[in-house]
């Protein structure tokens, strides 16, 4: 199935490294700089079309003249665009398929599973079938849906490791993808590669996706320490400062709730590094007590973040790995090529004699 990837994005080095689709987080400067280094680099589309048309028209100037990687097959744009369905409209959105032909359009958080369909649809009518639909999903009932409704071309799972917006109820990546391969080859689904998403972030955890039966794998927490990444410097900070992620995330809606974000399908939460609001929620406090401190903290910026903060601070389980802000081209090689050299050490060390 990696085969499959490859032919549809002849750029793209195995493994596969694909950057997630992050509202503001996703820049054209870390979705360029990711497909550049041959991964797959995802922006997020959002709600309005003008301001998408500016941002993949921004990130299409990144590939200039002088770029080897200018154009995907058959004139397509490098790179792909997410969007969060509950929150937007398929109609507003097909001019803007039709006038930027991306490679890939990733679907995500529906209000119903039957939603994907007429997207998948359309978007292959707009495009005259070359940009491909990815979906991700979050459990084995629900990838065998998205595969029965949408037929996408390729199917993001995603584990309840995985920072910011995901299934409330799912399993980590270990058991889930598993299964779900299974599930898929037993209804006869052989061909659709599929991706892991979820507390993955460095080489070790992509060996291991790829042991799992993964094509590849979508990383977002790790992105959001690149040099490119779109979000506050106390974020950054906090990504790089915290370790034992299992400890310190936590999945919640709190975070909707304070940033007064309505209309989130209910069986989805989010995963964000715990503060003071989920402390404070815990010991009783009120929603709009919590938000107004969180409101009244905003207003220090950077300061606001840490030990004691309040800001939200989206990220997975694997955020204790992270150390260090890199460029997005670094993280995509080290990951790939290193998780190339764990399976390559280890099949050498069970050949040898000694
Ligand atoms: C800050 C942040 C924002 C995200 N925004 C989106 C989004 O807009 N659309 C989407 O499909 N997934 C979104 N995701 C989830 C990713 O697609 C992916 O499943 C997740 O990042 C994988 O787990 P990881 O963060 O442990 O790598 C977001 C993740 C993070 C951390």
């Amino acid at each position: 199935m990696a085969g499959l990837l490859k032919n549809a994005y002849p750029w793209i080095k195995l493994p596969l490294i694909v950057s997630a689709p992050m509202l503001n987080a996703a820049t054209p400067a870390l979705a360029a700089s990711v497909s550049q280094a041959r991964g797959i680099g995802f922006l997020a589309g959002g709600t309005k079309p003008a301001e998408l048309d500016d941002l993949l028209a921004r990130t299409t100037a990144l590939f200039d003249s002088a770029s080897p990687l200018r154009r995907g097959p058959n004139d397509t744009l490098p790179f792909g665009v997410g969007f969060q369905n509950w929150g937007c409209k398929l109609d507003a959105m097909i001019p803007m398929f039709r006038k930027h032909r991306v490679a890939a359009i990733w679907l995500f958080a529906p209000k119903h599973l039957s939603d994907f369909a007429s997207w998948a649809r359309e978007i292959r009518a707009v495009s005259d079938g070359y940009t491909q639909v990815w979906i991700q999903v979050g459990t084995v009932m629900e990838a065998l849906e998205v595969m029965r409704l949408a037929r996408p071309d390729v199917l993001v799972v995603q584990g309840t490791d995985a920072g910011g917006h995901g299934l409330r109820q799912s399993a980590s990546i270990i058991s889930l993808l598993p299964e779900t391969k299974d599930a898929l080859e037993a209804i006869g689904f052989h061909n659709v590669p599929v991706l892991a998403a979820g507390g993955i972030v460095e080489a070790r955890g992509v060996a291991a996706a790829l042991s799992l039966g993964a094509d590849g794998v979508v990383m977002g927490t790790r992105f959001l320490a690149a040099e490119e990444a779109g979000i506050a410097k106390g974020w950054q900070n906090e990504i790089i400062r915290v370790g034992d992620g299992g400890a310190t995330t936590k999945r919640s809606t709190l975070c909707d709730r304070l940033k007064e974000t309505v209309g989130w399908p209910e069986h989805y939460d989010g995963r964000a590094v715990t503060n003071k609001g989920h402390l404070d929620e815990e010991g009783g406090l009120s929603d709009a007590e919590n938000v107004r401190m969180y409101k009244e903290e905003l207003k220090q910026g950077d300061e606001a973040w840490g030990d004691h903060g309040r800001m939200v601070t989206y990220a997975g389980t694997g955020v204790g790995l992270i150390k260090q802000r890199r460029p997005a081209a670094d993280i995509v090689e080290e990951t790939s090529t290193g998780a190339l050299n764990i399976l390559q050490r280890y099949a050498r060390m069970a050949n040898s004699k000694l």
